[in-house]
């Protein structure tokens, strides 16, 4: 069975989003993400791919849920359920969650490790949350703290957590 992994930034107010897109650009968060997904599996919402500037993340299996369109989809793979994607990905050794809020609900029960950024600030626009964490299931594994800089305007901090 695969590692079943959720990756987030997440501000303070849970927020994950708005408008569709993400809440700031975190240079190096997005160099995480990629340094941690580069060959895996990433399985995302029908939003959240059409909220990918250039379709399909390269070099990575994407998996899009949709209930209702099976064409057009580049270089990715289309199911209709979160079980047909983590079957279509079992012989993967860890598969992504990589969002948006509908699924990170749908595979926070099932998940066995937490890549979060935690982004220091309130987001009071947002409009797109992420589900609440039972911190007592999960076992903070790193940590890494960033302050705020010219590139990042705002601090943030990396953790792992693994499910107890
Ligand atoms: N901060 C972060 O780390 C992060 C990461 C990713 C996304 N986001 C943000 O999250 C927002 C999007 O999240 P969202 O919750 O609105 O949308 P989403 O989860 O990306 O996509 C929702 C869509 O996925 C499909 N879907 C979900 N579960 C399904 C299932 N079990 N079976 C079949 N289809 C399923 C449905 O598509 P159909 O309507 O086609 O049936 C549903 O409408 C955006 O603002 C995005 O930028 C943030």
């Amino acid at each position: 069975m695969s590692i079943i992994s959720i990756i987030a930034a997440v501000a303070e107010n849970n927020a994950i989003g708005k408008q569709q897109q993400l809440l700031c650009y975190l240079p190096l968060d997005l160099k995480r993400f990629k340094a941690i997904t580069m060959g895996k599996a990433i399985v995302m919402g029908r939003k959240t791919f059409e909220s990918l500037p250039n379709g399909a993340l390269p070099k990575r299996k994407n998996v899009i849920l949709t209930s209702l369109h099976e064409e057009g989809y580049v270089d990715s793979f289309v199911c209709q359920s979160l079980e047909e994607a983590l079957t279509l990905c079992e012989k993967e050794e860890e598969v992504f969650i990589i969002g948006g809020a509908s699924v990170y609900t749908q595979a926070m029960p099932m998940a066995n490790k937490l890549y979060l950024t935690r982004i220091h600030h309130a987001f009071e626009d947002a409009d797109t949350f992420f589900p609440e964490i039972n911190f007592a299931e999960w076992k903070e594994v790193e940590k890494e703290v960033f302050e705020a800089d010219e590139k990042h305007a705002y601090a943030f901090t990396f953790y792992t957590y693994e499910r107890l």
